[in-house]
């Protein structure tokens, strides 16, 4: 069989945005974009694919990213480049490229972008998905954690997400991690006979993992393992009890999980994720926290900095909206030229009334009159706006009210005026 004919499809995993759902899309972005003036943001844009160390030093090699879903490619020049599968990293080795560290801080920045990872696609998950995301580079004050934390959770409240719960969690600082990982591999060996191969192997590379265990009965070991929470620093407890006081006097609701563990090697402290009721198994609507290592892991100067990313195509399963064409463009009218000699004519006139501001469409196949007004009603037009041989010679066009079929004859020249009116 040939495959000329064969139809196309997106790439496994991905998805198409149509115009139903860009409505929607776009309300998403204006909200976090406001916001993120709002709290002081400043927009970067950072190439999509990054060299692959980026990621591997960013990210870091225990992870599931790094370690089985990154699009990974050698240009034409044979180095090793990969699609970005998230936004912090190729933000901090921003940050440090251009000296940023010299700027007031902390430095503010947002980001609106593709994300690429081989993940194993499902309801929610996607190989390619968007996030609006924010970084906070050079503090390591808790009171920015609650307003990071507070700029996420404002976006969410305007767009009006149902179900929305924040769980808190905190990896702790590298002083507190050591001893902590220590006693946890130890119960775990006591736990082995419990374990298959592959969290055998988790043990060994990222034990903290675990807890994200599918395994029923490695989650059974967990859940009476030693909790990172109950073995911080006392540094590390300072700041989780300022960053919880501060959300207090926000009056934003949190709920505290020991066993939040965040995909990424780069956290320190304060994780973070929002999850919606509405969703299956994929509930995380974003998610973020604190990486006081990560600038220096890119070659930087010691600089701790808190971030958030957020799944625009979550955010729009969240809010029940999305589906193609339930929030289509409305037409403010429909520009109607029964007489083939006419249409060329008005071409002016669809033009005027567009440069004035309205919304407008016209018939581009020919349509009978009685086409023209169905298509016209289909495309959710106020106005009709018909021009027949004798309108335009008196110099007027009858406006149809397509709600309630009244019509009015108005002067071509006014047109746009009565119509924005
Ligand atoms: P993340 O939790 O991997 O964090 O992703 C952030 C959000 O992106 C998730 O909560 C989810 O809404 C969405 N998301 C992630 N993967 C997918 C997917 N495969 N399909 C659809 N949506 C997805 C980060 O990426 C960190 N860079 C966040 C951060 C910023 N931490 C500090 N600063």
């Amino acid at each position: 069989v040939s495959e000329r004919g064969r139809r196309a499809a997106a790439p496994r995993g991905t998805r198409d945005v149509l115009p139903g759902e860009a409505v929607e899309r776009q309300r998403v972005i204006d909200v976090a974009r406001d916001e993120f003036a709002r709290y002081g943001y400043g927009r970067i844009v950072t190439p999509t694919f990054e060299e692959t160390e980026v990621f591997v030093r960013g990210v870091g090699t225990s992870t599931d990213i790094v370690r089985k879903e990154m699009y990974t490619f050698e240009d034409q020049g044979g180095r090793s480049l990969t699609l970005r599968p998230e936004g912090t990293a190729p933000v901090v080795r921003a940050f440090v490229e251009h000296g940023m560290h010299k700027l007031a801080l902390p430095v503010k920045l947002w980001y609106l972008a593709p994300m690429f990872r081989y993940e194993a696609p499902q309801a929610g998950r996607y190989r390619e998905h968007w996030q609006i995301g924010a970084e906070a580079i050079g503090s390591a004050d808790p009171l920015l954690d609650a307003e990071v934390i507070a700029l996420l959770d404002t976006i969410y409240r305007r767009l009006g997400i149902p179900g929305l719960r924040l769980r808190l969690g905190s990896m702790g600082d590298p002083e507190s991690r050591g001893p902590y990982r220590t006693r946890l591999v130890e119960y775990l060996e006591r736990h082995r006979s419990s374990l298959d191969d592959d969290a055998q192997a988790r043990m060994r590379d990222n034990p903290l993992r675990l807890f994200d265990t599918k395994d029923p009965r490695v989650a059974q070991v967990m859940a009476g393992a030693p909790t990172l929470l109950d073995n911080l620093s006392p540094a590390a407890q300072e700041h989780r009890e300022r960053v919880l006081e501060a959300l207090e006097r926000l009056g934003i609701a949190y709920e505290e999980d020991p066993t939040l563990v965040r995909g990424f090697d780069y956290y320190t402290m304060t994780v973070f994720e929002f999850t919606s009721d509405r969703l299956g198994a994929q509930s995380a609507v974003g998610g973020g926290g604190r990486y006081d290592r990560l600038v220096e892991a890119l070659g930087g100067p010691p600089t701790p900095g808190i971030g958030f990313g957020a799944g625009i195509e979550r955010i729009i399963l969240a809010m029940g909206a999305g589906e193609p064409g339930a929030d289509g463009a409305v037409l403010d009218c429909y520009l109607a030229v029964p007489d083939a000699a006419l249409r060329l004519e008005m071409l002016t006139l669809l033009e005027r009334l567009r440069a004035a501001g309205l919304r407008c469409e016209s018939d581009l196949r020919g349509r009978s009159m009685k086409a023209m007004m169905r298509h016209a009603s289909s495309l959710g037009a106020r106005y009709a706006v018909i021009v027949g041989p004798r309108d335009y010679e008196e110099g007027v066009a009858t406006v149809r009210d397509m709600a309630s079929g009244e019509q009015t004859k108005v002067p071509l020249g006014d047109l746009a005026g009565a119509l924005t009116a």
